[in-house]
């Protein structure tokens, strides 16, 4: 039998807006799907991507993993523990960097931080005392140590939140959008960190989400595409790009000047599907588009918007990423703009 360590089976979580906010507490009833059906099943000491746009529901389903919210019907194992009937067990197999949210005290040095949390989650003072050491040489923090985290570098915090996650050795890691808003060359580093450092070396079971493509397709053994709360498809990078075949994507950036790019696309016959992504206030859209033996149709193409009123800004052939299997199977993209 295949080992998992995380197991969920028909999660579904369903927000009713305002809920607990006193003034919208009659007004509006309004409801949001976060979760709607997921079942998904990762392997011990897999590193298994969620990868989705905003609001898809990454974040819910990163809280319900970790206990700090709870279903509304469902259920998921963590680390063969039960989600509502073993919390206790759930949240000692788990370390978890969540997004956006301050996990740290900012007005205590790095330190200091990792000595709280520890007594926190009970780590005997002994083995505290060492592994803190480890952890912050092993994120390269030990010159720093004794600085306020207030002084620390966005890329520094999330190193110190991933040590923090780390303190208690936990069997398995929730990243949620580990590297979020950090620049580039730290996300590189933070990314073959949790790759090579947690998940190859240290065996951790790591679950990682992300709208950057890239992260997912780099980083992941397998990938989930979530979008409105559903999971659409699950697979390795490789297996899911070659869905699109091993036909080359045709990206074009223009501008819409009188004609809608949509009716252009519409009227282009031997396309197989595209997308199209752009911001709605601004006229500058790009275009995806995948077709068989895509040089044969570069003349045409360029005419067709041409003669529709489009000012063609950049043409380019490129290979399927994981965003055009992601726009293939949801009429979507991960994000406005790439
Ligand atoms: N506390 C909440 N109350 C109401 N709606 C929420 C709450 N948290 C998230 N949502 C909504 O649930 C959906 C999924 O959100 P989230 O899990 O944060 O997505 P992601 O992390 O993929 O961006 C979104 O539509 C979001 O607006
Ligand atoms: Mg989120």
């Amino acid at each position: 039998m295949q080992d998992y360590s995380i197991i969920t089976n028909g999660i579904r979580k369903v927000y009713r807006k305002g809920e607990g906010g006193f003034l919208f507490r009659k007004k509006n009833k309004e409801t949001i799907i976060a979760l709607d059906d997921v079942s998904l099943s990762i392997k011990r000491g897999e590193l298994f991507g969620l990868l989705g746009p905003n609001g898809a529901g990454k974040t819910t389903l990163v809280k319900i993993l970790s206990t700090l919210i709870l279903p509304d019907a469902g259920t998921a194992l963590v680390n063969g523990y039960d989600v509502l009937k073993e919390p206790g067990k759930v949240r000692a197999s788990i370390g978890v960097v969540s997004s956006g949210e301050r996990s740290l005290y900012w007005k205590l040095t790095a330190r200091e931080n990792l000595e709280y949390f520890a007594r926190l989650y009970k780590v005997p003072d002994q083995v505290a005392k060492r592994r803190i050491r480890e952890l912050l040489n092993l994120m390269g923090l030990e010159d720093r140590a004794d600085e306020l985290v207030e002084k620390y570098s966005s890329g520094m915090r999330q190193k110190l939140a991933i040590a923090r996650a780390m303190l208690h050795d936990p069997e398995v890691l929730l990243l949620d959008e580990p590297t979020l808003g950090l620049d580039p060359s730290f996300s590189k580093s933070i990314r073959s960190f949790i790759r090579e450092e947690l998940n190859k070396k240290q065996g951790k079971t790591i679950l990682l989400t992300t709208h950057y493509m890239e992260e997912a397709d780099k980083m992941c053994d397998r990938v989930a595409f979530i979008t409105k709360g559903r999971i659409v498809a699950v697979d390795t990078p490789e297996r899911l790009k070659n869905m699109i075949g091993k036909n080359e994507v045709l990206k074009l950036v223009v501008e819409e000047l009188r004609e809608s790019v949509s009716n252009v696309v519409k009227n282009l016959p031997f396309l197989d599907d595209y997308g199209i992504t752009g911001m709605e206030q601004n006229s500058i859209k790009t275009i995806r588009m995948y077709m068989k033996n895509v040089d044969s149709h570069i003349q045409e193409i360029v005419e067709s918007f041409s003669n529709a009123g489009c000012r063609i800004l950049s043409l380019s052939v490129e290979k399927p990423t994981l965003e055009d299997v992601f726009i293939k199977l949801t009429g979507e993209a991960l994000r406005d703009e790439y």
